[in-house]
């Protein structure tokens, strides 16, 4: 049974709001320790070989130059394996070992790092470093499916293996009586977010204080610690605000061994930003994904045979795997599945998860493939998903912890008015525009990581509650100090929530849509643990119960009483397979004589469990929306084979959506708790909110013009051309 609660559930506005747009929220490039220098990277003009010699005299001579480092005179660094590989961490391989040896591995690689007094002085001199290079002369720059390879082993045990099958997927796919197979793809991409990565180093002694871009602070301390061979406790990483990530702060990244080591080498705290092109080189991106779908159905539509198989990019020194196949083979019910990964090693950084990763993916070529399906048997997209809803998890055979997927078509159908379209392609219009409605479904996991936090409480009547969590934009430290103050049966405005410090009670990734379903139970745990100490002093003083905290405090003479708390899901969860669910639906306008598409509008219905705050939630998924309507019509990273170079690594040529591009975005919740999870109800509902939303913009474009692009994103020389 979920209780009744204070603020949760209301629309609380973000308590962070004030600090974020008065510019009084500090983001890691921000701090600056005294006698702060600046740094500039140096990296690799060629995709394959190695450097045969660099020369840096004259950037040595440059003004205001500390240091230049590069693998000829950089220390050799202790690197230790991790006891257990961290879960942000790709499936196999090895991570990016900077300045410790002549290879080149990708363009854009960091051979160097140059530390100035000025930032613009260290990037001057960094533009005087000559390099030669042993060119190898046969890099894999191109995306060649055939070249290939199954997912690994090590891939497979984080349930994102080669294969997967149940039935005789192909034989009931040959005797279906209609069939889809079709081929899409999804472009590289990059998360661009506003705030790009920096990293704030200094030593004091072997301590080193490192403010950091990161989503997981514990694990950025551990990793540096592992690098330089110190303990974890040397590495404080703080980190209270992040300006977007969208995945691209989990892993923590080569530059921020740079930074520190810099910081080693030149005696100075050293402050490292990557500027806007480097971050298309010096953390990760979606990785291109080339996906086969067979969809083989019965005359009533009921699935016969689902099969998916997905190609997508790593680089030569990791293995990085997305579950893009997860979703896919979870969402419908169908005797036969088979689904089929496997990777293509490039020269390239290595990719990395990006909001919805692989799930986001997966769903592109499943649910445009479902509308050609819908098409072909002559079914409305939405029945047809009716008709082949699972009642339970089919590829785990797990029965659902919650599921509110049609309640979601239901709900969404509705408030789009679904019932106003026109079945028929290119029949509806406004004005000289075809008008063109879609739909997709959205899914994404929702799990729950063990966590930890405090709680203490003040003499003067206010509470702090702290744990290692981040908050790249979804709402943290809100959505907690709502569930804390209603934890504590305090007022909002008497708590405070804080987080990105590895100086607090440990938490794991925020990421992966958690960070709700797992810190909010144990932010409530460590409420009711001082709950709990509070009534112990009560009693120990005979303190009436009306007593307000501060006054008990008082009494005992305590300056602060603290708790910690602890929470993990019940060994009864695994037994249950747990996924938020959505219905996407979307209206575009297209002009038939350019090709332009104008997206008029999206509405989504989701169902992530107890929404604990739902103007947070509200912006979630129309965020979502918008860097779908990116996935969908703009973004696409222009690969340059020859070279393996980013032709378009900015924001000036590679398009995400601006205001203009949105026009009306608007998210429904179906009521439902999942009470499987946890006693809070709620689901994880970020990533689901990109889930669904490139499928039904897609399906739309299809209704609008009767032309399938099944190449993202759609572009107008893709319509102009195929009509
Ligand atoms: Mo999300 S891609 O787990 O930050």
């Amino acid at each position: 049974m979920i209780e009744a609660h204070g603020t949760i559930g209301s629309s609380v506005p973000r308590v962070d709001g004030r600090d974020k747009v008065t510019g009084r929220a500090k983001y890691a490039a921000e701090f600056a320790p005294e006698g702060l220098a600046y740094a500039a990277l140096i990296e690799s003009t060629i995709a394959a070989g190695a450097i045969r010699r660099i020369e840096t005299a004259s950037a040595k001579r440059a003004p205001g130059v500390l240091l230049v480092l590069t693998h000829e005179n950089a220390p050799k660094l202790p690197y230790l394996p991790a006891k257990e590989r961290p879960a942000v961490e790709p499936v196999a391989g090895e991570a990016l070992r900077v300045l410790q040896d002549a290879r080149i591995l990708f363009n854009g690689q960091p051979i160097g790092v140059v530390v100035a007094r000025t930032q613009s002085q260290a990037e001057y001199a960094a533009s005087l470093v000559r390099v030669e290079y042993d060119v190898d002369t046969n890099p894999l720059t191109r995306f060649d499916p055939a070249n290939a390879k199954p997912a690994s082993a090590a891939a497979e045990k984080k349930g994102r293996g080669p294969e997967s099958r149940q039935g005789d997927a192909d034989g009931a796919f040959a005797a279906a009586a209609h069939r889809v197979d079709q081929t899409y793809v999804q472009p590289r991409e990059h998360h661009s977010a506003m705030e790009p990565h920096a990293t704030v180093a200094q030593w004091q002694g072997d301590k080193l204080t490192l403010w950091d871009k990161t989503q997981w602070v514990y694990n950025d301390a551990d990793e540096i610690a592992r690098v330089f061979g110190i303990p974890s406790e040397s590495v404080h990483v703080i980190n209270p605000y992040i300006g977007g990530a969208f995945g691209s702060a989990l892993r923590t990244w080569p530059h921020v061994t740079l930074a520190a080591l810099a910081a080693r080498q030149s005696g100075r705290a050293v402050r490292l930003e990557l500027s806007r092109r480097q971050l298309f080189y010096s953390i990760g991106f979606r990785p291109r994904a080339e996906q086969r779908v067979q969809l083989g159905a019965d005359a009533d539509g009921h699935l016969q045979a689902l099969i998916q198989e997905a190609v997508a990019q790593t680089s030569t020194y990791e293995e990085f795997a997305d579950a893009t196949l997860d979703v896919p083979a979870s969402t419908y019910a169908s005797a036969n599945r088979r689904t089929k990964y496997s990777l293509l090693p490039m020269n390239t950084n290595t990719p990395t998860p990006m909001r919805g990763p692989g799930h986001a993916t997966g769903l592109i070529a499943q649910e445009i493939a479902m509308d050609e399906l819908a098409v072909e048997l002559g079914l409305d997209p939405i029945e047809l998903r009716l008709r082949n809803f699972a009642e339970r998890n089919p590829r785990k055979d797990l029965p659902w912890s919650s599921n509110g997927l049609r309640a979601c078509y239901r709900a969404g159908a509705e408030r789009f008015g679904w019932d106003k379209r026109s079945p028929q392609p290119r029949s509806m219009r406004s004005g000289r525009h075809l008008v063109g409605m879609g739909m997709a479904t959205a899914m994404n996991p929702a799990p729950r990581y063990p966590s930890s936090a405090s709680a203490t409480l003040f003499a003067d009547g206010t509470a702090v509650v702290r744990s290692a969590t981040s908050d790249m934009g979804p709402g943290t430290y809100t959505a907690m100090t709502q569930i804390a103050a209603d934890a504590l049966g305090m007022p909002l405005a008497k708590v405070r929530f804080e987080l990105g410090d590895s100086r607090m009670p440990i938490a794991k990734e925020h990421g992966g849509s958690t960070t709700t379903a797992s810190i909010g139970p144990a932010v409530r745990a460590a409420c009711a643990a001082l709950l709990e100490k509070l009534h112990t002093v009560r009693t120990q003083f005979q303190l009436p119960q009306a007593e307000t905290n501060d006054v008990v405090l008082r009494h005992a003479g305590l300056e602060i009483l603290e708790a910690q708390g602890k929470a993990e899901s019940a060994e009864e969860q695994k037994q249950y397979s747990t996924y938020s669910f959505g219905a996407v639906f979307a209206e575009v306008h297209v002009d038939p004589d350019f090709g332009t598409v104008r997206v008029a509008r999206i509405v989504g219905a989701y169902d992530a469990g107890r929404i604990i705050n739902p103007r947070l939630a509200h912006s979630q998924c129309i965020g979502g929306m918008v860097q779908g309507i990116g996935m969908a019509l703009l973004e696409e990273t222009a690969w340059d084979e020859r070279f393996g170079r980013v032709v378009n690594a900015n924001i000036a040529e590679y398009l995400i959506p601006v205001s203009a591009d949105v026009i009306d975005l608007d998210a429904v919740f179906v009521p439902g708790e999942d009470t499987v999870l946890s006693s809070l109800g709620s689901k994880g509902l970020a990533e689901l909110g990109l889930c669904g939303v490139a499928p039904a913009l897609v399906n739309a474009v299809w209704h609008a013009t009767k032309v399938r692009v099944r190449h993202l994103p759609v572009t107008p020389d893709k319509l102009l051309l195929a009509t």
